[in-house]
């Protein structure tokens, strides 16, 4: 090949010509790191996440037209953008120019928190307007399925989008008095909407940039083949099939990219490297698409978005018996992946990866789909058949043939066609089990004459059931046949019980109730176009519920709150639902996060070396071959530590870099500093450690076995234990395994660090939750005093805990490197590398004995609480602290007993989660509550209410409640949820069907409000005002996304009495307000906005006496007064909660300011056959005291529920028997995604309680609602219950959380659950475990 060629493309109206392009760069770290537009996000950097949707406009030469869709800049080759235009989100608005309505839509509506998830959003929607600009609302939710947000609960984001869908029945919000039609009745519990969407600015497409006209040009002319060479990767992009052919016969190894989201992937993820990557997408034949004869043909290169259009098309245009095959291909595409992937990804390249797990190859199979295959000079078809793949990844291709095309048939009558898939998640996830199942009978019977059933989930390749489907010819549809169709497949799908992917039983029972659900659907369908000709076997009516396909209602939501009172002064905007103060930024991408600070002169990236063993001793650690690599300037070790090495939270049981020993997978033992992130990665994986390995402790029940503890057993308890147990009419005893839980802020764990040159001095930007916490660990680390050191956060990207104290993990790595090296070093963690290093919520296990009287009244609880801390303490005892102040949850227990253990073992260090230990806790608590309901056989909700504290009462901590608000909030959610009819109507559901339950619970929540370290709640604040009458606001809070900052200006607003555009606050750092202790613990507002609260009345008590001697001027005329007068015009606050003075001996005194209370209803549907479930409806209210913002609030609330729910009922970590995390990235760990919410959400604040303890009246909101989701756990349970006794099972069973899929389907046991008797443990090595 001879030189590079020149890369032609458009960014935002601008032309780009690029040479030397490096096939190796894709389009984000481009638009980032060359053009610093900052606006597009890595949030996974694998398809996952949607934070880089930007969008691609080309001119498709085979559709002629222009084309625009949204793509992951993550995975999209630069090399492949040649003649494009891109648009990112600065392109489409500004605040320095226009807001688009886009971005003002979803900023208003408050759909956006921490906002590192907003210019995804945001391009999502663009995109879907630019090709339509008057969307349903069911599309704008299809274009959302590839963008998560972990801060939102989405239901804000969607609201503030659904105002560009056409009008559905709702009357948006002009329903009378301004509200809307779907508020409840009771002129009290109206409320006036969030935001306004009359005010919005119209969007007039006629305004959207034009497509450049110099990229339709080339087009007239004939096109030639390019190449991109790199240093190591040469991009052939070829214009004709027969250049193509010669080249993959002269390349037999490269890989051809359409799509990039397999190749990316394997490159990015697996270490895969492909000297010479074949660029197809250009080709005619290889784009075609064509109705033949016998079936539609599609060319390889195809995209997934393209194919599901003329599929469509198809089926709307062909009669229904021709279109089975294209309607089970929908099917499929309709959950695979996301919108973004789909418009890039082509079908070739899902054949060809040949993944076991493919969604399309099991359809392809089953319907015998004719390919064809090209080499130079030859072509030839091959069956997509049982035969086609060959082994893991491999099919029958030669090295040097390409796939050419697809033809998928049409069906006859007679013919039928399913398709089925079982993820974790319904939108965008990879399946668990998926099936492509064709029947085709004798002309006029029921006699099976073709049949073709393929699995993919069930081996290392999509396999065809031949055996059973042989055996099956001939035979009548009928029981016989299902029965016989069972037996034959458990044997003819045999997993290994050690089978990867684990989930085995799981996976045994999915094969089976997919054929059982395709065999009544044909039954159905023989019924309905054979009535006359074939005697059918009648299905009862209740069995219809198997068939059924997933459909959801379009979402409905309404937020309650109470209005401020009339006559309030304009500039007090306390109570107000104020939109969070940047959120306007974060969606115009103009808000700055830690990686979007421009490069420093002479920066270097850091690249960490980890280990891969769970216990282990180093042995040695080989930089030699590192060193030697392109741009590689140190590698560091913990001798280069100037400082002290040991590190750690609350003990110093921590180091910076691992000596001697590594404890867990993912241990720091090094980092590699080189000019540019690609070249320090590159250098960090070519570091050689070597082991010796000791015997890990992995999970708790190995630590039990082991005595691997922190500290002796902790005990808290009150009453008489024995006394209760005495008394009780009846005693329960259970266990309960509660999994942990992945933080997954949307921004990963970033440090930049700038040394200053002289006295040791260093300013560094960091995304933490505890600049104070961290300046103090980089100071020890460096060996300087800590006023050396500035740590600077201006807001950060999602927290939830996770960066609270194991952002020291980076930053006093990265603080060493930039000391050594003397020069500014920046560090983003992957995605996969923060998952694996640092931690998340500790797994629980707990183990409970209750007694209880004949009504349900508790009298005793004895309870054994063991987490899993991982390798070091961190925060785990202040987390297992506050779960034993929290073993209550909301009942009053005369006596009690929890004893706690802290395990030791070799995972990454556990540590503070939204919720601190509360949750797990609590979620024991109804556990046991269930249990008792159960064994005394009386309604849930009345034993619940039963127990409820009442005001006055002690909790077992001997702290009197005051302005107990439980019994309110249960009271007004069991009426505003209508849950006595609903529970009448969820029975009469299940009556009616079998294979479909309904379930429904109410859980109450209360949480003590408090650090549980009584020095912790201290807060300072900064309050500065200029001469010009402006006001800098600082305190100790940082802005996670949680609105903090938007609160103390609502705060400082109405203490100075001055509008919110007066007052501004930068950043947080740690030289205003010193001495901060971490944003946690729910009391952020309620510290800071004291601290603020005090610092404006010292400045108000310094104006008096201007303000007397000129009552009627202005803000600006005292501040200029007072300027002239010599008043300081700066003040610092500072608060502690008074009172605090819990004494843990004595188990008295008073250990939380005060409680927040809450009461969710949920009621869920799942599928008895495979797990999957949906949330119909959830109703909330929650007690706020007087709200602060009740849009931030309800945003609180929400986020916190969705969080919630994907706690106890989807997020799984997947450990292996060695304690390697698998579960590291989007792809494989599944938070919930927007079509997860609830279809009617309903949340209410609860009116008139103010709080006598806060500011302003208000309370704590980050964490308490969280533990509410726990009412869709206990939902799921009441549906398996329904379940198990349509099949005769009564009595109690255990069911851990989170409750999967696979935990629903196992727990719905029936004939098919039996015929998969699961392996004996211990008798195999399993693939995962609990940890
Ligand atoms: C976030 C995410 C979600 C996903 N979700 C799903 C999902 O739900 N279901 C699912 O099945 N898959 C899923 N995938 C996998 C992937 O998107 C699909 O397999 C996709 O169809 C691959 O197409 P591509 O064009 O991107 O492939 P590329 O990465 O461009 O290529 C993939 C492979 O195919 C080979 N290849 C491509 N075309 C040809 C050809 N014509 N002849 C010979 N070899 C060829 C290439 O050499 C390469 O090895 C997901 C991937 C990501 C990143
Ligand atoms: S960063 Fe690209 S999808 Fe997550
Ligand atoms: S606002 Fe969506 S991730 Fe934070």
């Amino acid at each position: 090949m001879e030189e590079s060629d020149e890369l032609l493309f458009f960014i935002n109206g601008h032309k780009v010509v690029e040479k030397n392009v490096d096939p190796e760069l894709n389009l984000l770290t481009y638009l980032r790191n060359k053009l610093c537009l900052t606006g597009t996000k890595l949030g996974c950097g694998e398809g996952g996440c949607g934070s880089c949707t930007v969008m691609v406009s080309k001119y498709n030469p085979f559709q002629k037209t222009v084309i625009h869709v949204a793509v992951n800049a993550c995975l999209a080759p630069l090399c492949s953008l040649h003649h494009t235009a891109v648009t990112t989100v600065e392109g489409i608005g500004s605040t320095t120019t226009r807001i688009h309505p886009v971005q003002e839509r979803i900023a208003k509506a408050h759909g956006s928190q921490c906002g590192f998830c907003t210019p995804g959003f945001v391009m999502s929607v663009y995109t879907l307007l630019r090709n339509n600009p008057e969307p349903t609302m069911e599309e704008i939710e299809d274009t959302l399925q590839g963008n998560l947000c972990r801060c939102t609960g989405y239901r804000a984001i969607l609201e503030g989008f659904s105002t560009f869908a056409k009008p559905s029945n709702c009357c948006g919000g002009s329903g009378g008095k301004n509200v809307c039609c779907k508020g409840q009745s009771g002129a009290a519990q109206l409320s006036p909407r969030l935001f306004e969407a009359s005010e919005f600015k119209p969007l007039d497409p006629t305004q959207e940039p034009i497509f450049p006209p110099e990229l339709l040009l080339p087009h007239e002319s004939p096109q030639r083949t390019l190449s991109f060479k790199g240093d190591r990767v040469t991009w052939i992009q070829p214009t004709t099939l027969n250049e193509l052919l010669t080249l993959k016969g002269r390349y037999p190894e490269a890989r051809l990219v359409v799509g990039n989201t397999e190749v990316g992937i394997e490159m990015k993820l697996k270490n895969m490297l492909y000297p010479v990557i074949l660029a197809p997408a250009h080709i005619p034949e290889l784009n075609l698409s064509q109705r033949t004869e016998t079936g539609i043909l599609f060319g390889a290169a195809c995209t997934l978005s393209y194919i599901r259009g003329q599929l469509k098309q198809a089926v709307a245009e062909l009669p229904s018996y021709r279109t089975e095959i294209f309607k089970a291909v929908l099917e499929q595409l309709r959950w695979f992946a996301g919108q973004q992937i789909r418009n890039v990804a082509a079908v070739g390249g899902n054949i060809m990866t040949a993944s076991p797990i493919s969604d399309l190859n099991p359809v392809f199979m089953a319907s015998n789909c004719l390919l064809a295959l090209a080499s130079e000079g030859s072509t030839r078809n091959v069956r997509m058949d049982g035969d086609f793949f060959t082994g893991y990844r491999k099919t029958v291709l030669k090295p040097q043939e390409i796939l050419l095309s697809i033809e998928i048939p049409y069906t006859r009558k007679g013919e039928y066609f399913s398709a089925f898939k079982q993820a974790q998640r319904r939108d965008d996830d990879i399946a668990i089990v998926n099936c492509g199942m064709r029947v085709a009978f004798k002309e006029g019977t029921d006699v099976v004459e073709e049949l073709g059933l393929s699995y993919g989930g069930m081996g290392p390749i999509t396999v065809s059931a031949k055996k059973t489907c042989a055996q099956l010819l001939g035979k009548k549809w009928n029981k016989e046949l299902l029965q016989e169709a069972c037996s034959l497949l458990v044997d003819e799908l045999m997993l290994s019980p050690s089978a990867p992917g684990g989930m085995v039983q799981f996976r045994r029972i999915l094969s089976l109730s997919f054929f059982f659900k395709f065999y009544l659907s044909v039954l159905q369908k023989l019924g309905r176009d054979f009535e006359r000709d074939i005697q059918v076997e009648p299905i009862p009516p209740e069995h219809l519920s198997a068939t059924e396909l997933f459909h959801k209602d379009p979402p409905s939501a309404v937020q309650l709150f109470q209005q401020v009172p009339p006559g309030e002064s304009p500039t007090d905007v306390v109570g107000h639902p104020l939109a969070h103060l940047s959120s306007i930024k974060q969606a115009t991408g103009e808000a700055v996060y830690c990686d979007d600070l421009p490069r420093f002169e002479r920066e270097l990236y850091l690249a960490l070396v980890t280990s891969t063993e769970a216990h282990a001793k180093i042995s040695s650690i080989d930089a030699t071959e590192a060193l030697k690599l392109a741009g590689v300037v140190c590698f560091l070790t913990a001798k280069d530590v100037p400082g002290s090495n040991e590190t750690g939270h609350i003990i110093m049981d921590e180091t910076v870099f691992a000596e001697g020993v590594v404890t867990c997978v993912g241990h720091v033992i090094g980092a590699i500093v080189a000019d540019t992130e690609a070249h320090a990665q590159r250098a960090a994986k070519a570091v050689k450690i070597k082991y010796e390995k000791l015997q890990p402790i992995i999970t708790i029940q190995d630590a039990i076995d082991h005595e691997s503890f922190f500290f002796p057993p902790r005990k808290l308890e009150n009453g008489n234990i024995e006394l209760g147990f005495a008394q009780a009419d009846d005693i329960i005893e259970g266990e309960m395994y509660i999994g942990g839980q992945e933080h997954f802020y949307l921004e990963t764990q970033c440090t930049v660090a700038v040394p200053k040159g002289e006295d040791g001095e260093m300013e560094l930007f960091i995304s933490t939750q505890s600049p104070t916490q961290m300046q103090t660990l980089i100071a020890k680390a460096l060996g300087v005093p800590a006023n050396r050191i500035v740590c600077r956060v201006k807001r950060i990207g999602g927290g939830f805990g996770g960066k609270e104290s194991r952002s020291s993990l980076l930053c006093t790595v990265v603080a060493v490197a930039a000391q050594k090296t003397k020069r500014p070093v920046r560090c983003v963690l992957n995605r996969d590398e923060d998952m694996l290093v640092s931690g998340g919520r500790n797994p629980f296990l707990g183990r409970y004995k209750v007694g209880f009287q004949k009504d349900g009244k508790i009298v005793a609880v004895d309870l054994k609480l063991y987490m899993n801390a991982g390798n070091s303490l961190d925060l785990s005892v202040a987390v297992m602290t506050r779960a034993l102040f929290h073993m209550d949850n909301a009942y009053k227990i005369p006596n009690i007993r929890g004893v706690s253990y802290i395990c030791k073992t070799n995972l990454p260090s556990n540590t503070a989660f939204r919720g601190f230990g509360a949750p797990q806790a609590m979620l024991l608590a109804e556990c046991w509550m269930n249990h008792i309901v159960a064994k005394c056989g009386l309604p849930s909700e009345q034993v619940q209410r039963l127990n409820l504290y009442q005001e006055g009462d002690f909790t077992y901590a001997n702290q009197k409640l005051e302005d107990v608000n439980i019994g309110k909030c249960w009271d007004e959610c069991l009426e505003s949820s209508s849950y006595h009819s609903r529970r009448k109507a969820v029975d009469e559901f299940n009556r009616q069907h079998r294979w479909k339950k309904r379930g429904l619970a109410i859980i109450p929540t209360k949480f003590g409000i408090s650090f549980n370290a009584i020095f912790l709640n201290q807060a300072g604040a900064l309050v500065h005002i200029y001469t010009d009458g402006s006001v800098l606001l600082t305190h100790g809070g940082t802005e996670m996304g949680q609105g903090l900052h938007t609160k103390m200006v609502q705060v400082a607003s109405k203490a100075l009495g001055i509008p919110v555009s007066r007052i501004h606050i930068s950043e947080t750092s740690t030289n205003t307000v010193p001495n901060t202790s971490p944003t946690a613990a729910s009391v952020s507002s309620d510290l800071n906005g004291m601290a603020i609260y005090n610092a404006c009345q010292i400045l108000l008590k310094r104006l008096e006496p201007i303000k007397l001697a000129n009552p009627n001027g202005t803000w600006e005329q005292w501040i200029s007064a007072a300027y002239m007068d010599r008043v300081s015009l700066s003040a610092a606050g500072f608060f502690r909660t008074p009172d605090l003075n819990y004494d843990v001996e004595k188990n008295e005194g008073k250990v939380f300011n005060y409680y927040s209370y809450g009461v969710a209803c949920s009621e869920v549907e799942i599928d008895c056959l495979t797990g999957d479930n949906k949330n119909l409806r959830t109703d909330i209210v929650m007690d706020v005291g007087n709200s602060l913002n009740p849009a931030m609030d309800i945003g609180q609330v929400e986020g916190a529920f969705m969080q919630g729910l994907g706690y106890f009922a989807m997020e799984e970590l997947r450990y292996s028997p060695e304690g390697v995390l698998y579960t590291r990235g989007p792809g494989m760990y599944k938070i919930p995604s927007a079509g997860d919410i609830p279809t009617e959400f309903n949340v209410s604040l609860l009116r008139e309680c103010p709080n006598r303890k806060a500011i302003y009246s208000s309370k704590a909101v980050g964490e308490p609602p969280l533990f509410l989701a726990a009412s869709v756990f206990f939902a799921i349970k009441d549906a398996v219950v329904a379940a198990r006794a349509a099949s005769g099972v009564k009595g109690l069973f255990r069911l851990n959380s989170p409750a999967t899929p696979e935990k629903i389907r196992n727990a719905c046991i029936d004939n098919l659950t039996q015929m998969c008797s699961p392996a004996v443990p211990g008798t195999f090595t399993p693939w995962n475990v609990e940890v």
